[in-house]
């Protein structure tokens, strides 16, 4: 059983590339593994959010997890800013990583160019998720590729911290591997394929919603951008065969299936099309019915949100206080 860690964050709406690349690997190993899954609203405040929409879009987020498989009685599903330690180790391991390190983060660099007002937060963004990685002991962190450097970063960072501050064979944090998806961890913009599925909202006809009605999904896979060669080829190198590519990696994610056995099965792009579209909408429906149900009764999802506070809590106390006690902080 190992400890598993992952986040989430609340803005925007949760897309296919969220969903394949995180979450349904999140759900999967629910049984297997020790999960902790966080709905990381201190990170969404890096860029501006209105508050009311982000507490709102904390609480539906946390809804959709529980309604993708996500069952709070099997791990600890919280969100960020309920449990503090997040916001206290997150300014220690500030002062383990550098200046250097955060600014070759490409990530941040994405994002600034995005923004008018680039906020401090914006830039020390990988310490929180390191601190939200290390508050749990945790072993893996189920991710996307996107998120592969802030994980490396998290390792690099505990590593020093156990070299300066613990002895070697009774390290203070311990270092995470990171695990992506062999389908799915990249999932591509349905308009525009050499560029990621994403939360903004430049594309709404390259980007799936989980929430999306049926008849969305089937018009933006039936519009989805391909190539004129009309052959359907699994060609991850080839950016020529992008949108092909992509059409058969959320198809491969979806069904389980291998990509290039699935790309013999098709000689054109509608019937390939039409089948990302059915599959998709076959995992989204029952998702979308739960998600309905439990937005409905607020007190009982207030109860799930509280219980899990609760749980993270007790947990990240222990290992903030192994913290702080090493580097000669806190009370202790
Ligand atoms: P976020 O909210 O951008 O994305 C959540 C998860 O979805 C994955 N993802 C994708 N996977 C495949 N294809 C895509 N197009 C795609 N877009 C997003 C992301 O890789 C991620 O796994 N910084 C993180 C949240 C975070 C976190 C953490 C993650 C905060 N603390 C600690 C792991 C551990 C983020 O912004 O994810």
């Amino acid at each position: 059983m190992a400890r598993v860690f992952s986040g989430i964050q609340p803005t925007g709406e949760v897309h296919l590339g969220n969903y394949l690349g995180a979450i349904v690997n999140w759900v999967r190993d629910l049984d297997v593994d020790d999960s902790t899954f966080c709905v990381v609203d201190l990170h969404a405040i890096t860029i501006p959010q209105d508050p009311g929409i982000l507490r709102s879009k904390s609480r539906n987020l946390t809804a959709l997890l529980i309604a993708c498989g996500i069952d709070p009685e099997r791990c600890t599903l919280f969100v960020q800013s309920h449990v503090p330690e997040h916001a206290q180790l997150a300014w220690i391991m500030q002062s383990v990583v550098s200046y250097g390190e955060l600014g070759r983060m490409t990530q941040f660099k994405d994002k600034s160019d995005q923004h008018d007002f680039v906020s401090a937060g914006l830039f020390t963004y990988p310490a929180l998720q390191a601190a939200d990685i290390l508050l749990y002991d945790t072993e893996k962190v189920p991710v996307g590729a996107d998120q592969k450097q802030h994980i490396e970063l998290c390792r690099d960072a505990a590593e020093r911290f156990n070299r300066r501050f613990a002895a070697d064979d009774d390290p203070v944090f311990v270092v995470p591997v990171h695990s992506t998806p062999a389908a799915g961890a990249r999932v591509m913009d349905l308009q525009n394929p050499t560029k990621k599925m994403s939360k903004s909202l430049d594309s709404p006809q390259g980007t799936v919603l989980v929430l999306d009605e049926p008849k969305a999904v089937e018009k933006k896979f039936k519009r989805a951008v391909t190539d004129s060669e009309a052959v359907v080829r699994y060609a991850p190198d080839d950016p020529d065969k992008a949108g092909v590519t992509n059409l058969l990696s959320i198809l491969s994610a979806v069904t389980g299936a291998d990509p290039d056995s699935l790309a013999g099965k098709y000689e054109q792009y509608g019937p390939l099309k039409a089948d990302c579209a059915a599959a998709v909408i076959e995992h989204v429906v029952p998702i979308q019915q739960r998600y309905a149900e439990l937005v409905d009764d607020p007190a009982e999802l207030d109860r799930l949100i509280a219980a899990g506070a609760a749980k993270a809590h007790a947990k990240a106390a222990e290992v903030l206080a192994r913290a702080e006690r090493a580097i000669g902080l806190g009370a202790h």
